[in-house]
């Protein structure tokens, strides 16, 4: 079975009462520019026809969560976060690997992520399945905190660092 069957496998749709743990996961994760309650359950009104949201969830409850936004043949990053819990064990690789087939399901051709140039654990993350630097937009999280725009070709590219 291949790691991304492995992943869909694994998770489940984001339901409006996962809200609310999501969000404090959101907090803790995004100091910066957290999203709100309001904010995620305008995300779940968009699915299924231009977001897809999933969670994993551990014995305590939910320790990871992941967002698309798709106009094909176009998708977007919305979320990538791992509870720091459950963090450095493959669950932020496994929450990619299910939102890249959820990508190519939808038929789009490329990803795109917006992502903290300081933010090395991601960029590793994104860099190691075949996401390549496309540019840099200044002061994108609030002043002095730009954006790296990154972007992963879907058809033709499998993209992924064999290991
Ligand atoms: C980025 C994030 C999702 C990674 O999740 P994770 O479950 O820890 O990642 P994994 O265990 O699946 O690691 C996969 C790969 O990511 C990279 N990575 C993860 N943590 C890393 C770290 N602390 N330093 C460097 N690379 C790291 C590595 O390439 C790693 O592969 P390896 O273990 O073979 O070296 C997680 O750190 C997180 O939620 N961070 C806070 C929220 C955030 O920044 N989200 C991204 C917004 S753009």
């Amino acid at each position: 079975m291949s790691s991304e069957s492995t992943a869909v496998a694994t998770l489940r749709a984001m339901r409006w009462w996962d809200i609310e743990q999501v969000a404090v996961l959101e907090r803790e994760l995004f100091a910066h520019d957290p999203w709100s309650v309001e904010q995620f359950w305008g995300e779940l009104a968009r699915v299924p026809e231009s977001r897809w949201f999933a969670v994993h969830e551990d014995s305590l409850g939910v320790d990871g969560y992941v967002g698309l936004y798709t106009v094909a043949p176009e998708a977007d990053v919305q979320t990538i976060a791992v509870a720091p819990r459950s963090q450095g064990r493959g669950l932020g690789q496994l929450l990619l690997d299910a939102l890249v087939a959820e990508a190519r399901r939808r038929d789009c051709a490329q990803l795109f992520l917006e992502v903290r140039v300081d933010n090395a654990p991601a960029i590793a993350l994104y860099e190691r399945n075949g996401f390549t630097r496309e540019g840099r937009r200044t002061d994108y999280y609030g002043a002095g905190l730009d954006a790296l725009v990154m972007r992963r070709r879907l058809r033709d590219d499998p993209g992924v660092e064999q290991s």
